[in-house]
Order: structure tokens, then C-alpha cells, then sequence
């Protein structure tokens, strides 16, 4: 069984959600948004390591959540976030092990990740380097000009919305992140570092539920999905 290590990216602020609670702190039922997302990955049987990137502030709130259920899992640790999502992720690569085989990096504010996605993803990785779970497009996308005249429509049945987990082999993750960085290129996803440099990279069907809470509606279907857990 491959060994995998799971990357958190939880610092930036919570502009969008309109609260002065950074996003991943925010409560949701019995835990911080933080908190479900770190329970889901610790009790999966292949994780070995977690690593949340955050701003110092919140070190020692994460340092609690972390004990609950470093048990569970091999090492735990923080590392301080960067001023993108990319540069957070670089510091917490620093800190993996070199015993880890796949690396996954998982949007702290997506707490409904499945076990099952996350097996089939790391499936799919190790077999061809990298695996991303996505879902179909639902709207048509447009592309725009800087006067938002569209330009063109590309064909939406090939257009997926990519999720997080993003899995990858060790290696091809710390070379795509060198490259970027040595090039200074920023991507918006971890799968295009790793494409540029001519990585392959699956994509897995997910599921809606596994959404990125950015907006207040984000919470209230948020905890209708905790209520229908309850509930199960
Ligand atoms: O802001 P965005 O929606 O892109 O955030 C996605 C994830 O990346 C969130 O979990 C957020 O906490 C994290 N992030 C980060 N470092 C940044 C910006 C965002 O770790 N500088």
C-alpha cells in the first residue's frame, strides 16, 4: 500500500466569506471547517503524514487539532503559510518525508471528502503520476476579453471543474513545484505545475457534496450536509 502524506493549505483570509475569521477557523456543527477536513484524511489507512500551512497566528489553534489525531497518522506538522495558495503548498512539501510515496494536497475548507475518492485517486496516481478528482461542467463556460465580449465557447462535454484532492507521486510533485517556482510561474491548481512539465494527470469523478466553502451560502448547504449525515 502506497504511503501517503496529505498537504492543508489554510492560510489567506476570508475576504469572500465576509467574516474576519480566516475561512478554515470558521465553526461548522461540532468542529472548525479545518478540523472535519483533518478528520476525514486521518482515518483513512494509507495517510502517514499531514502538514497544515497556515499564518502563525493560528499555529497553536491547529497544534490542538492536530494532537486529537496525531494517533492516527505517523507525523504531523505546521508550516507558516505563503502569500499564494502555491507558496503555502511549497513550504509544507519542505516537510514531507522521504519514506512517502504520494502526496496529496487537499483545500482545507473542503470537509466532505470521501475515503473512497480519496483510494480511487490514489490509485489512479500511482499508476500514471498524478490523479485529480473533478467534476463535469454544469454551466456553459465563456471565454472573455479584458471588456468581457466573449470570445469563444469552448465545447462544455469536455470541460471539467477541478477539485481537490490533487494526488501525485512524490517526486513529480517537488519537481513540478521547483520548475514553477524557478520559472515564477503561478498556476491556480497543483495538476498545472505538474502538466507543464509534462506530467500525466487523471481526472476522477467526484462528487458535488466535496464543495469549497468561499461563500456564506457555502455554509448553509454546508451544514445540510452535516444534518443528512446526522441523520444517516
Ligand atoms: O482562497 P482560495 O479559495 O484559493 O483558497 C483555497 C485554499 O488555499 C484554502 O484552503 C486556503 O486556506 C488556502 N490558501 C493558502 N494560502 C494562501 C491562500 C489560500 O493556504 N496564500
Amino acid at each position: 500500500m502506497s504511503k501517503l502524506a496529505v498537504i492543508i493549505p489554510a492560510a489567506g483570509s476570508g475576504s469572500r466569506m465576509g467574516t474576519r475569521i480566516p475561512k478554515p477557523f470558521i465553526q461548522l456543527k461540532d468542529a472548525s471547517i479545518l478540523e472535519h477536513t483533518i478528520r476525514a484524511f486521518a482515518q483513512v489507512d494509507n495517510v502517514k503524514e499531514i502538514v497544515v500551512a497556515t499564518s502563525e497566528e493560528w499555529f497553536e489553534h491547529i497544534d490542538r487539532i492536530l494532537e486529537k489525531y496525531a494517533s492516527q497518522v505517523n507525523r504531523v506538522g505546521i508550516v507558516e503559510g505563503g502569500s499564494e495558495r502555491q507558496h503555502s503548498i511549497y513550504n509544507a512539501l519542505q516537510k514531507i518525508s522521504s519514506k512517502i510515496d504520494l502526496v496529496a494536497v487537499h483545500d482545507a475548507v473542503r470537509p466532505f471528502i470521501s475515503e473512497q475518492l480519496i483510494n480511487e485517486c490514489c490509485e489512479a496516481a500511482s499508476n500514471v503520476g498524478g490523479a485529480i478528482v473533478a467534476v463535469p461542467a454544469k454551466d456553459t463556460i465563456k471565454k472573455v476579453n479584458s471588456e468581457n465580449t466573449i470570445l469563444e465557447t469552448p465545447d462544455r462535454s469536455n470541460l471539467w471543474q477541478a477539485q481537490t484532492p490533487q494526488i501525485f507521486q512524490r517526486q513529480l510533485l517537488i519537481r513540478a513545484y521547483e520548475h514553477a517556482n524557478r520559472d515564477k510561474f503561478l498556476g491556480t491548481d497543483d495538476a498545472s505545475l505538474v502538466e507543464r512539465i509534462g506530467g500525466s494527470v487523471k481526472v476522477i469523478e467526484g462528487d458535488r457534496r466535496n464543495l469549497k466553502i468561499t461563500y456564506p451560502i457555502d455554509l448553509k448547504v454546508a451544514e445540510l450536509i452535516l444534518d443528512e449525515r446526522g441523520r444517516i
